[in-house]
């Protein structure tokens, strides 16, 4: 049988440099755990405007398509700023999730022990965190119509519309019900269901798929404005949180500072199942190219690699292999190693990128 395939998409800014870690931890797992594992590598986002004038080429959507799992880096940086908004670097991550169908957008939040001091927050608000939001990814304002920047009058209007159908919300509703399951069997749903009337229909169609098909998970809803509070004041009274698609991008990078930094919280984005049974997937961490950073060796590489331990277990049934990868994350934390992001004032001298991979690599192979 043929290795399953990984694309790679290291895209722009510190992307590429996190990237470059993983692929350590992939070629780790192939030559100490028989996975083996099709790589290919093309670009997204910036990197691919300056050689195609394009952020996302058609050849690199269609192998986007084909494969088992997508792994991606971040995308966009000062550079391309002024570029025509169809060509930004953001467009080709927000066609790869549209066009793949990525509707279920799960960013994990979990506070290490190690990391529990240093969060903002006070040691017994986030210790022993593990929360997931659910976040929905291919509809909501982001790809509503109209949109656009239109005349009107004298002078100019820029129109983003909010559109949500049942089935966007059933499915999205569906995902996050199953992984209660899996958890601490809790929801929570999140809207504005108060001042918008997608919220209204959010709120009807998560309760009805709840009353229908999953009872005993046990259902809350909340506005979301009241979410962004309750996460910060008390985040360990959730587990799953399904929100729509702009309220989860500002909750997961809200919720990504419980644990201590935006660099440690990865995301896996899910679509139907292919034809082998597994979703489709595109996999990468939840902070972007980091252009204060870029290019220092500064960059947290652990959301990224905790997006490769997601693929394990998302896309190539390896349950115990992610959880082998976490744990040697939560090992090297517990050891002390820190990158820039993860030093409180008390100082030390930080862990480059490359070195936080390689402390990574090392303690997988004290793993075996
Ligand atoms: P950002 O996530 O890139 O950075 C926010 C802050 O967090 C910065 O101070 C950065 O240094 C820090 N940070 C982020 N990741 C880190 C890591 N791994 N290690 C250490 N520090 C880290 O957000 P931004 O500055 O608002 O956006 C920069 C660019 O990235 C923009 O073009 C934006 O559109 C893009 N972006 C892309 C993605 C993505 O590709 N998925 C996500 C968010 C933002
Ligand atoms: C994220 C990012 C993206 C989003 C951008 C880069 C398109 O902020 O993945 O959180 O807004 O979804
Ligand atoms: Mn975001």
């Amino acid at each position: 049988m043929a290795n399953p395939s990984i694309l790679i998409l290291p895209g722009d800014g510190i992307g590429a440099e996190v990237m470059v870690e993983v692929r350590k931890i992939i070629d780790w797992f192939g030559a100490n755990r028989g996975l083996e594992f099709d790589v290919s590598e093309d670009l997204v986002g910036g990197a691919a405007y300056d050689k195609h004038g394009t952020p996302l080429h058609d050849d690199t959507m269609a192998k986007a398509q084909e494969v088992d799992a997508v792994l991606l880096g971040a995308v966009g940086g000062p550079k391309y700023d002024n570029l025509d908004f169809s060509v930004k670097p953001e467009r080709g991550l927000l066609r790869l999730r549209k066009e793949m169908d990525l509707f279920a957008n799960l960013r994990p939040a979990q506070c290490f022990d190690a990391l529990a001091d240093f969060s903002s927050l006070k040691k017994d608000v986030v210790a022993g965190l593990d929360i997931v939001i659910v976040r929905e990814l291919t509809s909501g304002v982001y790809f509503g119509e109209p949109r656009g920047i239109f005349e009107e009058g004298n002078e100019r209007v820029g129109i983003n519309t909010q559109r949500y159908t049942e089935s966007e919300i059933d499915r999205a509703a569906r995902a996050a019900f199953e992984l209660a399951r899996k958890r601490n069997n809790k929801v929570c749903s999140m809207e504005k269901a108060n001042v918008m009337e997608s919220g209204i229909l959010w709120r009807e169609v998560v309760q009805k798929v709840h009353d229908e098909d999953y009872p005993d998970v046990e259902l809350s809803h909340m506005y979301a404005d009241n979410g962004a509070m309750q996460l910060v004041r008390a985040p360990k009274q959730f587990d799953v949180i399904l929100t729509d698609n702009l309220f989860g991008d500002i909750l997961s990078d809200c919720a990504a500072m419980l644990t201590g930094s935006l660099g440690m919280l990865p995301s896996a984005s899910l679509g139907a199942p292919m034809a082998n049974g597994r979703p489709k997937a595109l996999y990468e961490p939840v902070h972007g190219s980091a252009p204060d950073i870029a290019g220092q060796g500064k960059a947290n590489p652990i959301a990224c690699i905790l997006s490769f331990a997601m693929a394990l277990r998302y896309s190539f049934d390896q349950g115990d292999e992610a959880t082998r990868l976490e744990e040697a994350v939560e090992k090297v934390l517990a050891d002390g190693a820190r990158t820039a992001d993860l030093m409180g004032p008390e100082g030390g001298v930080p862990l480059s990128t490359s070195e936080m991979g390689d402390a990574i690599v090392a303690a997988l192979g004290e793993s075996v």
